[in-house]
This record gives C-alpha cells, sequence and structure tokens, in this order.
C-alpha cells in the first residue's frame, strides 16, 4: 500500500447514484463529527469525546501518510457532503498480519447500499494495492447491519471472538474472513 492514493472508481447503486471513495483527507473532520452519534455508535460503545475524535481524524492522517492505512470519505454523485468513511488498516490476527476493515454511514443515507458498495471499493484497493493475505472484520455479534455487510461483501465467518471496544470493554464479535490473496491470484488469472 503506497502512501499516495489515487482517488478511487465509482461503483453504481441502483439506476442513479454513483458511490466514490477519496482518500482521507485534512477536511475531513466533520465526516467524524457527523458518525459520532449515539444512534451510528450503539456497537461502539457510545459516541467519543471531542479529544478523541480529534486523535482519530489526526491517526488517520498519520496512518493514511505513512502507507499504514487507507482511510477514505465515501461520496454519492448527488451530494456535496460525504455520506460516510470506510477504510483498512494492518493489524495483527491470529499470530498473522492482516489488514483490518471498518466502515460508517451517516443515520439519514443509510439503507440504499452505500455500504456495500464502498466496502467493494475498499476491497478492490486492498486487492490492488496491499501486501498481505487476509481482511478481517469484527462487528458485535448483534450488530445485524455490519453483520449483513460483511456476508453481502464476500467475507466469511470464521468464529465468535472475544474483544474489547473501546479499550476496557468486553465484547463479542464475529470475525468475518476476505481472502485477498484468492482475489489477487483470480485477477491474475480470469475465468
Ligand atoms: C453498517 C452500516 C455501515 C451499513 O450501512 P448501509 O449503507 O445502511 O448498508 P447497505 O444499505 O449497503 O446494506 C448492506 C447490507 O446490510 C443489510 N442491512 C442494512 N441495514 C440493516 C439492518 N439494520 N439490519 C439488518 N440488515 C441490514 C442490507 O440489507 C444489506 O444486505 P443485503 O445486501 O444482503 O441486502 C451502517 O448501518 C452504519 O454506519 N452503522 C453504524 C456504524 C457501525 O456500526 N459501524 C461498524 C462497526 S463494525
Amino acid at each position: 500500500m503506497g502512501a499516495e492514493q489515487e482517488k478511487e472508481e465509482g461503483t453504481t447503486v441502483g439506476i442513479r447514484a454513483t458511490v466514490g471513495l477519496e482518500p482521507w483527507g485534512p477536511r475531513d473532520f466533520p465526516v467524524l463529527e457527523r458518525s459520532n452519534t449515539p444512534a451510528m455508535t450503539v456497537y461502539l460503545g457510545g459516541p467519543e469525546s471531542a479529544e478523541k475524535l480529534a486523535t482519530r481524524h489526526a491517526k488517520y492522517l498519520r496512518l493514511v501518510e505513512s502507507g499504514e492505512a487507507a482511510m477514505f470519505t465515501v461520496h454519492v454523485d448527488s451530494m456535496a457532503d460525504a455520506v460516510g468513511s470506510v477504510g483498512y488498516w494492518q493489524t495483527v490476527w491470529r499470530d498473522a498480519p492482516v489488514y483490518e476493515c471498518g466502515w460508517s454511514i451517516a443515520t439519514p443515507h443509510q439503507g440504499r447500499g452505500y455500504a456495500s458498495a464502498a466496502l467493494a471499493a475498499c476491497v478492490d484497493h486492498a486487492v490492488d494495492h496491499g501486501d498481505r493475505d487476509l481482511l478481517v472484520a469484527f462487528p458485535r455479534t448483534d450488530n445485524a447491519a455490519s453483520n449483513a455487510l460483511c456476508r453481502a461483501g464476500g467475507f466469511e465467518l470464521s468464529g465468535v471472538e472475544d474483544a474489547e471496544y473501546p479499550p476496557g470493554n468486553p465484547i463479542r464479535v464475529h470475525a468475518w474472513v476476505l481472502d485477498l490473496a484468492e482475489r489477487r491470484s483470480n485477477h491474475r488469472h480470469p475465468g
């Protein structure tokens, strides 16, 4: 994954909307603010403080700059503001270096396929630009929308695990796995 990320190609949803990704930038703090509501953070331990949110924004910028993460804002062609965010970052799972991904689509824009389109574009980016074999996601077991998103996005359910989110708060999560190496190999040997 290089530090420089080009604008991603759009993915068409239905017959009208095109969903595209743009690399996280210095002006994207409001995207985090819009996703920091009680409704949006039910499965994430509740809204973060203003200080923690600012730290998160700075961390996204730093990791994108260093190439340790690929974080994006999600855009729908007809709307001025980003509808949410998606991205992946380096982590270790079961003693192996992998990428973990995450997502957020603001409440007024949910249920229209935007997360599915954004995740598909994010997976394509990890296939094309990443150098790790697996992409994993850990939605809380009761997060119906995120679990449905993983299933629809081609991830396979690997099992239920104990986790902490935020740190210090024990939760049960589904471990979803997508084989990036297999996708790369399919790209090289189509059909
Ligand atoms: C998860 C989230 C990104 C989904 O965004 P979205 O744009 O509404 O999702 P989509 O419309 O693309 O739908 C994706 C899949 O989830 C399903 N889905 C969406 N909302 C759902 C819900 N509330 N319950 C069950 N399934 C749901 C859709 O039917 C679709 O599955 P399908 O293709 O099999 O029909 C959004 O709910 C969100 O931001 N939640 C809060 C943040 C969060 O929990 N982040 C993840 C932490 S792991």
